[in-house]
């Protein structure tokens, strides 16, 4: 089975490469589907992929040759110090096509999906945090209506949270088949699947901290990127959108463009998609999981 199809691949890379012979960072190397494409367009250029998952270090093979790649194996919330690690302070262009690759949703013991029985982890990096049967066997009650209806938009997180704690009191969460056993009582009728997917979700955002990584890494994107440099996110979600949106917009999580003592627009991007790029009806027909993708590109200024 393919490790992953890269979703919007030309579209990244015509907003991504303005210098081929500058430094580009992939933050979300997966199987390598973008970082192949950006190293064909380089000329004398330099291309790092980062990922927290050791199964994409196992893709890395096919650039063995390739002297103008080199894999960093961590969270891309510390890109600045992996960076400065290799003496680069500074880079061209950045992309990060967030969430989970299909090697991971496909694993049925990475517990990411809902079709599978397999162990309750969700983590991308195992050698880090907590995993999600911990999550559901430890976290306080509110602590779990918070997060379902936070990173899941549950609507009846509450309800839902009382159902795992009294679960949990008769069984410890072991697997995925526990997970859903459990949501399917609470989830409203006809709607079943979808809630699950829902639940499943938000457990995935807080075991591997996807907001707070992104935020890290779009903070960061800010200092490392030369004037004229690129920022390309993808998103799959409307959590993942606003921060991405509100942060090339304005500089800021709020959203809110600052002024100088003069009026003038105190931003460190330029948007240069004023609205979110989607795959096309031909990409959509041919990868499904491209459905919820939105594509956002910003200029350093
Ligand atoms: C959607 S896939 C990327 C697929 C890739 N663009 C390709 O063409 O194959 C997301 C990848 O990013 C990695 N990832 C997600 N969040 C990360 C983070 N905070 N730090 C490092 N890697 C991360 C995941 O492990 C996964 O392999």
């Amino acid at each position: 089975m393919e490790y992953h199809v890269p979703v919007l691949l030309e579209e990244c890379i015509d907003g991504l490469i303005w210098d081929e012979k500058g430094t580009y960072v992939d933050v979300t190397f997966g199987g390598g589907g973008h970082s192949a494409r950006i190293l064909e367009s380089l000329k004398g250029g330099v291309l790092y992929g980062v990922d927290q998952d050791s199964d994409a270090a196992k893709n890395i093979d096919q650039f063995k040759s390739n002297r103008s790649f080199k894999f960093i194996a961590g969270n891309f919330r510390h890109l600045s110090k992996y960076l400065r690690m290799e003496g680069v302070r500074e880079v061209h262009g950045i992309l990060g096509d967030l969430g989970v690759s299909s090697h991971q949703f496909d694993t049925a013991d990475r517990g990411f999906s809902i079709r599978f029985d397999g162990e309750l982890d969700m983590r991308m990096d195992k050698s880090e945090g907590m995993s999600a049967k911990d999550v559901l066997n430890t976290y306080a009650e509110d602590k779990l209506v918070h997060m379902f209806s936070m990173y899941g938009e549950v609507k009846n997180a509450k309800t839902l949270a009382r159902e795992i704690c009294r679960f949990r009191i008769e069984k410890k969460f072991d697997t995925t088949t526990d997970l859903k056993e459990s949501a399917w009582k609470v989830a409203p009728k006809g709607y079943e699947m979808k809630y699950l997917a829902q639940v499943f979700q938000a457990i995935r955002i807080e075991v591997n901290d996807e907001m707070g990584a992104l935020r890290d890494l779009l903070q960061q994107a800010e200092k490392l990127l030369v004037k004229g440099g690129r920022l390309v996110i993808i998103s799959y979600h409307s959590l993942e959108d606003r921060l991405v949106k509100d942060y090339m917009n304005a500089g800021n999580f709020a959203g809110i463009i600052k002024k100088d003592l003069y009026g003038n627009d105190q931003k460190p991007f330029q948007l240069l998609t004023r609205k979110p790029v989607l795959p096309s009806e031909e990409e959509y027909a041919r990868n499904t999981r491209s459905r919820s993708a939105k594509l956002r590109i910003a200029v350093k200024r």
